[in-house]
């Protein structure tokens, strides 16, 4: 795939988010194969975790070209101050709360940080994005990255894409949801120039056990009940973090500005079928006496729960040349086999909730 990092060399690059699942991985790639100078915004929550990025001294220097800030984006001043001190020439935006339990027991928190915060940044964007030269303001871009639940739920059949109507159903997803308008009116009201992702379900290593793939795994070693909701048949679309990071970085570099692409890898799985795929994988890895199947707990639906969602990714495959670099089967097993040698990890972050 043909990613241009070169056009980040030497670049002040922010990202929100950046002690997350995925804005992590974004940096980890960034500090690997650009000269970038890249600076990590965070408010530290319960889920944040920085050392696979530190981990990365091991391999190369990077603290002449990283920096971390703790800040929250829902604190105005402190969102204005830190971006006048920085001045980026180049915004990811991935902070946000991520998980859907969590906005139906506490919508409040994913108002304020995921409207709220975006608010705030873009506000914050434009005052240094006007004050910039006619160049600067070229290469400039604020891309935000959102998610296929912006859209709804799907039946059976049928893909979102870019032309789909925003149905957002979770306080995520329509805090997601407003949060996407938000970026898409600073661009046609104040030009501010944008591109937003909307993608499918991630997997990969270093995401908190509260997210399906970590937490069967960790429920199923302390032979725990693997808990699923309802039937177990609402279908997810399931993408390798990797991938996610090449769309993500092909739409920064090569993206239409004021486009959104949709994002996904036609990894379609019930829920059931991809606990069963683990529990599989744990027999042949970690042998039992009794399979871990029998963990497999049906529990009360989550309310509002999608039935089914699925990219088509025809867009970002035309346009900017992606697709899946990864076979699902395989990024699978290597992302179970991570969370089976990590289980002290997964031990240590979840205390500190
Ligand atoms: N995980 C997925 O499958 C997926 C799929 C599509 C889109 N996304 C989007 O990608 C982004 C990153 O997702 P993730 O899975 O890495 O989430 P995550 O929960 O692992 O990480 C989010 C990070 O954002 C930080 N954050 C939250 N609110 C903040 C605030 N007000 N100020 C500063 N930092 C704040 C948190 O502390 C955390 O470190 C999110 O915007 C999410 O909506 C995720």
């Amino acid at each position: 795939m043909d990613i241009p990092y070169k056009k980040l060399d030497g670049k002040k690059v922010l990202i929100t988010g950046g002690a997350g699942f995925i804005g992590s991985a974004l940096i980890r790639r960034l500090l690997l194969n650009t000269q970038a100078k890249i600076i990590n915004l965070d408010k530290l929550g319960y889920c944040s975790d920085l050392s696979s990025i530190d981990n990365l001294n091991e391999q190369i220097k990077i603290k002449k070209r990283y920096k971390f800030f703790k800040v929250d984006l829902s604190n105005e001043s402190a969102t204005f101050d830190i971006l006048n001190t920085i001045k980026p020439d180049f915004v990811f935006h991935l902070a946000a709360e991520s998980h859907v339990d969590n906005s139906i027991n506490n919508p409040k928190l994913f108002i304020e940080s995921n409207i709220l915060g975006t608010f705030n940044l873009l506000q914050a964007c434009l005052d240094i994005y006007k004050k910039k030269s006619i160049t600067e303001r070229n290469n400039f871009r604020f891309h935000h990255i959102s998610t296929d639940e912006v859209f709804g739920t799907l039946g059976e059949s049928g893909f979102f894409n870019e032309n789909s109507n925003y149905d957002p159903r979770s306080p995520y997803s329509a805090s997601k949801a407003s949060s996407d308008h938000l970026v898409k009116a600073w661009h046609h009201t104040y030009e501010l120039p944008i591109v937003i992702t909307n993608c499918s379900n991630n997997f990969g290593p270093w995401q908190y056990p509260e997210k399906l793939i970590p937490l069967v795994i960790h429920n199923a070693l302390q032979w725990k009940e693997i808990p699923i909701y309802g039937d177990g048949r609402n279908v997810r679309d399931w993408l390798y973090i990797e991938d996610h990071i090449n769309g993500i970085l092909l739409v920064a570099l090569k993206g239409e500005i004021g486009t959104n692409y949709c994002i996904g890898g036609n990894g379609e799985l019930t829920n059931l079928k991809l606990v069963e795929i683990i529990c599989d994988y744990l027999d042949d890895v970690v042998p039992k006496e009794s399979s871990f199947r029998e963990l497999i707990t049906f529990v009360k639906d989550r309310r509002g729960h999608d039935f089914r969602y699925c990219i088509d990714a025809s867009l970002i495959r035309d346009k900017l040349n992606w697709k899946p670099e990864y076979k699902l089967s395989t990024s699978m097993k290597k992302t179970f086999l991570w969370y089976v040698k990590n289980q002290k990890w997964c031990a240590n972050i979840l205390k500190r909730k």
